[in-house]
């Protein structure tokens, strides 16, 4: 196993951070390296919000249901979705409310553009020796973090993320077995239930050993938990507002 994938599979989430800082040059490092990710026709459909403000971080926190480390990290940064910068590049050349911009193939262009220079930075920063977590929570009152960033019409946020040197060693969680996530040829369903229910059982075994007897819960009861109820229903309606996913 290399070096490179040595760090892939030893990813875990940190969820606690030191005060070492994490310095501009770093930063920079970690940004060149989501920037290097690979991007449909070249669109780079994306914008990246650092946020330093206390105040601002203090309110996205409350927003996510006071996750104490969107306010504690050394960096957090805010990952858009962004159609907007596109529609200018039309303009210079004619009248962009000629253009197709804000359909669902684009809304999906910008959302994997996103997510894949995310990644990008992810990686760089754990090559580095620090910690992320993503925070979908902003998501929660998308409208007020949209607000809150002034971001124009098509764009939107997806996803926060907390950036810095971790101060725990929280265990990696599972993953589902290789067999019921890769297909050969065609999609299998033949098996997937007895594949869900062995990774129930490491789950199960997983989540009782991390919280020392405390929880036992499957994967497939927090996914039936997860599906149950009605989440973030109001994401389609402020996305159509801002010109996303409409056509
Ligand atoms: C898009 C996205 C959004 C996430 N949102 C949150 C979040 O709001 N809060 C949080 O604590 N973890 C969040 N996570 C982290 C996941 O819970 C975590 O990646 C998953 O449980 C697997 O654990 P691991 O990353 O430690 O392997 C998010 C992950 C992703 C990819």
């Amino acid at each position: 196993m290399n070096e490179t994938i040595k760090l892939l599979t030893s990813h875990q989430s940190i969820r606690k951070f030191t005060n070492q800082p994490v310095t501009q040059e770093q930063l920079d490092t970690i940004i060149s390296a989501a920037q290097w990710a690979s991007s449909s026709s070249h669109v780079q459909a994306y914008s990246i919000i650092h946020v330093t403000n206390a105040g601002m971080r203090q309110q996205i926190s409350e927003w996510t249901g006071n996750q104490s480390y969107v306010v504690n990290s050394p960096i957090f940064l805010v990952w858009c979705a962004d159609l907007h910068r596109l529609r200018t590049a039309y303009e210079i050349h004619e009248n962009a409310d000629k253009a197709y911009l804000g359909t669902a193939e684009n809304w999906i262009v910008a959302t994997v553009d996103a997510a894949l220079a995310a990644q990008n930075a992810a990686i760089a920063a754990e090559s580095l020796g620090m910690g992320i977590v993503y925070i979908g929570s902003v998501r929660n009152h998308i409208e007020g973090v949209s607000t809150l960033l002034r971001l124009p019409k098509y764009t939107s946020p997806l996803f926060g993320m907390c950036i810095g040197y971790p101060d725990q060693d929280p265990g990696q969680r599972p993953r589902l077995p290789q067999k019921a996530v890769l297909h050969h040829n065609t999609y299998q369903t033949d098996g997937m239930e007895e594949q869900i229910l062995k990774y129930d059982q490491t789950m199960k075994d997983y989540i009782l050993k991390r919280t020392g007897g405390k929880r036992s819960g499957t994967w497939s009861e927090d996914m039936r938990n997860k599906l149950k109820t009605p989440t973030r229903m109001d994401v389609k309606a402020y996305l159509e507002a801002q010109g996303l996913d409409v056509e």
